[in-house]
């Protein structure tokens, strides 16, 4: 066997995750033992349909599954309701019925959009997600987060919807841009501060190997970013309150993406910020030592990542702190970081001290 398999166990929504380098040449086999057979709908963007299509869809072929093909426009602002309407006019027109199924190639904008289709069309068909980014492969192919962006806000639309299988090819990190590659690692690192100190570790140990694209660590991290997502998924499938953990960094990130009108910062590049800025937190409030902090800072920098704030006012901040999904009646909820590898949830009235404690002025 040239993969390894991570189960999430949700009961009877319950899957595999398969991962290995070189396994888009049997993902028609995967599909077969997912129970898939018949019509595929193959939703991908320019980008990868040129890179990996034709291997999927002859892989599919021989498997005897006939594959219908939707190309969406590249890009995060094509997540929109606009896309999704397009998506079902074509699986109209292509007579699709219950009996096919979604399959998602591609970063996490077609697994969310993709993912969304197969879970309103025709009220749910199922899905198979291919993702194709580190981002993906470590964070949003699993856990069935699915949804749109709303012109008023990101991922307002949505479904939790779980797929039917995930199947991370490796080989296709070989040829994602430098920028995506290192902006998916921090995605990876968020498990390794917040949750699993083994990891961290790892990351520390092996980063100019991982930095090399070195195919087992790549196996090693995604493995291990998968198994930690699930078992978080598996006690907190719709985010009740434990998920809130996997948002590490986030709160700031936001922060940081929405200021920044989403074009400065990749996604992982702000989350960085703001891991880096609640690692610093965390040493402050007395969760962690500030030699712990500095161990994350350290790393997230040796990854080429940014640490620093970017320059805006306390107001501005508060403001988009206050936009973000996660407030509540009395604060914003934050994940702070409990050592290394452990997290701690704190509800922070004060956000004016929070973020002059961050070094933010004005
Ligand atoms: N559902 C969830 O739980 C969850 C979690 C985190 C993020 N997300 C969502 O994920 C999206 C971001 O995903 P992303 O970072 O993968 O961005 P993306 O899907 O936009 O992909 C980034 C770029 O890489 C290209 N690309 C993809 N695979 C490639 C490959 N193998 N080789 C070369 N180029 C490739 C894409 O065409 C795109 O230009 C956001 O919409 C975010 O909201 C969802
Ligand atoms: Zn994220």
């Amino acid at each position: 066997m040239n993969f390894e398999t991570v189960r999430v166990g949700l009961g009877d929504r319950s899957y595999d995750i398969r991962i290995g380098y070189g396994l888009l040449a049997q993902i028609g086999i995967f599909c077969q033992t997912a129970g898939m057979g018949g019509n595929a709908v193959l939703i991908s963007n320019p980008k990868v349909a040129s890179l990996y299509r034709e291997l999927v869809v002859k892989s599919l072929g021989s498997a005897d599954i006939k594959v219908t093909d939707i190309c969406i426009p590249d890009g995060e602002e094509f997540k929109s309701s606009d896309t999704l309407l397009k998506i079902f006019d074509q699986m109209i027109d292509a007579h699709i019925d219950r009996g096919a199924f979604i399959l998602a190639l591609g970063g996490g904008v077609v697994g969310d959009i993709a993912g969304f289709a197969a879970a309103t069309y025709l009220r749910g068909i199922p899905f198979i997600q291919v993702p194709t980014t580190l981002l993906a492969q470590v964070d949003s192919s699993v856990g069935g987060k699915t949804g749109i962006n709303h012109p008023r806000g990101k991922n307002l639309l949505g479904a939790f919807y779980q797929p039917q299988q995930v199947v991370i090819d490796t080989e296709t990190l070989d040829t994602l841009p430098e920028r995506e590659y290192i902006s998916g690692l921090a995605e990876a690192l968020k498990y390794g501060i917040s949750l699993d100190n083994e990891l961290f570790v790892y990351f520390e140990k092996y980063l100019t190997a991982i930095l090399d694209r070195d195919k087992e660590c790549l196996k090693q991290i995604i493995m291990i970013s998968c198994k930690t997502k699930a078992c978080i998924v598996e006690q907190d499938e719709r985010e009740g309150g434990l998920r809130a953990v996997l948002n590490y960094g986030h709160t700031l990130g936001h922060a940081v993406e929405s200021l920044t009108g989403y074009t400065k910062y990749l996604h992982g590049e702000a989350v960085a910020i703001g891991m880096a800025q609640i690692a610093r937190l965390s040493a402050q409030r007395g969760y962690c030592s500030a030699a712990e902090a500095d161990r994350v800072l350290q790393l997230i920098s040796r990854m080429g990542l940014p640490v620093e704030l970017p320059q805006f006012t306390v107001t501005e901040y508060e403001n988009a702190l206050l936009h973000d999904k996660k407030k509540l009646s009395d604060g914003v909820k934050f994940v702070f970081n409990q050592g290394i590898g452990n997290y701690k949830f704190e509800t922070v009235k004060d956000l004016k001290e929070l973020l002059h404690s961050c070094g933010v002025r004005g």
